[in-house]
């Protein structure tokens, strides 16, 4: 591992223009927010995927208002852990530095990140599908009052939903950070979800090496130069340590 370290190190060393990361809900797992993808993503027996789509919305509003709800209240309670921390100060050290996430829980804001990209929204805010009406932060009592107060359509979290595009001013700066990048960090996301995933071989493509960290392998990894094998709240702190030294 230590090997591994020190090459990721020597990458961020002879960086000359950018290094990008992108996060995935692996980083906010140790915050007590569940990923998508493992066992506890799963809420009264449906996936996230069921749950997170305007089709799912439409056929039954209630049901996916309590979901957000309900993730919102638990948000409250989270804090940023050491891997937040850990990037917020890599864009200290790092002129350049820029941070592309698909997370809506807003912690990287919170550790103190400033050149960050949320592709999927955040979900403290919401606005209205039919006008530009919009709150921030969103309400948090009891679903069932989500009409919008100026035009009487439905309010919906402001995140993305499956099926549906980026914000464009969003995809456009992320894509355009990718492609600068001399490395790209790919951290705490299996990296199947796209546009976000097609950020990693664009940076690529364009010449950057991709450091992966994951607790596993992923779509990732086979394109991956150097991969830490561990927790992000662990293996992040680790290498902004090292390339202190
Ligand atoms: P996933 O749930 O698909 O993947 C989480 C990743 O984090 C997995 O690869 C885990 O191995 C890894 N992981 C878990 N704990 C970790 C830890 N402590 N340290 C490092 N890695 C860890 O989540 P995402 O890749 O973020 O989209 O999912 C992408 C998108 O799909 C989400 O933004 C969301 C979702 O559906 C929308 O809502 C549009």
């Amino acid at each position: 591992m230590e090997d591994s370290i020190q090459v990721a190190v020597k990458y961020l060393r002879q960086t000359k223009h950018r290094v990008v990361a992108l996060t995935g809900a692996g980083i906010s797992a140790e915050s007590g927010i569940p990923t998508f993808r493992g066992k506890e993503g799963y809420w009264r027996g449906r996936s996230p995927m069921q749950l997170a789509s305007l089709e799912g919305f439409c056929e039954n509003p209630q049901l996916v208002w309590e979901w957000y709800l309900d993730r919102r209240k638990k948000l409250e309670g989270c804090q940023p852990n050491a891997g937040h921390f850990a990037l917020a100060a890599l864009e200290k050290l790092l002129p350049g530095f820029a941070l592309v996430t698909q997370n809506v829980d807003g912690l990287h804001h919170n550790a103190g990140s400033k050149q960050l990209v949320e592709l999927h929204g955040n979900i403290r805010r919401t606005h209205c599908l039919g006008c530009a009406y919009l709150e921030d932060p969103g309400r948090q009592e009891k679903a069932g009052n989500f009409r919008c107060p100026h035009c009487g359509d439905y309010l919906r979290p402001s995140v993305v939903w499956f099926g549906e595009s980026l914000p464009e001013r969003a995809w456009d700066q992320a894509f355009s950070w990718a492609q600068e990048a001399d490395v790209f960090l790919v951290i705490g996301t299996s990296a199947v979800v796209y546009p976000a995933a097609s950020l990693i071989p664009l940076a690529k493509e364009t010449g950057a090496k991709i450091i992966e960290i994951n607790v596993e392998e992923t779509a990732a990894s086979d394109v991956a130069d150097v991969s830490l094998l561990g927790t992000s709240s662990v293996m992040i702190p680790r290498l902004v340590m090292a390339l202190e030294e």
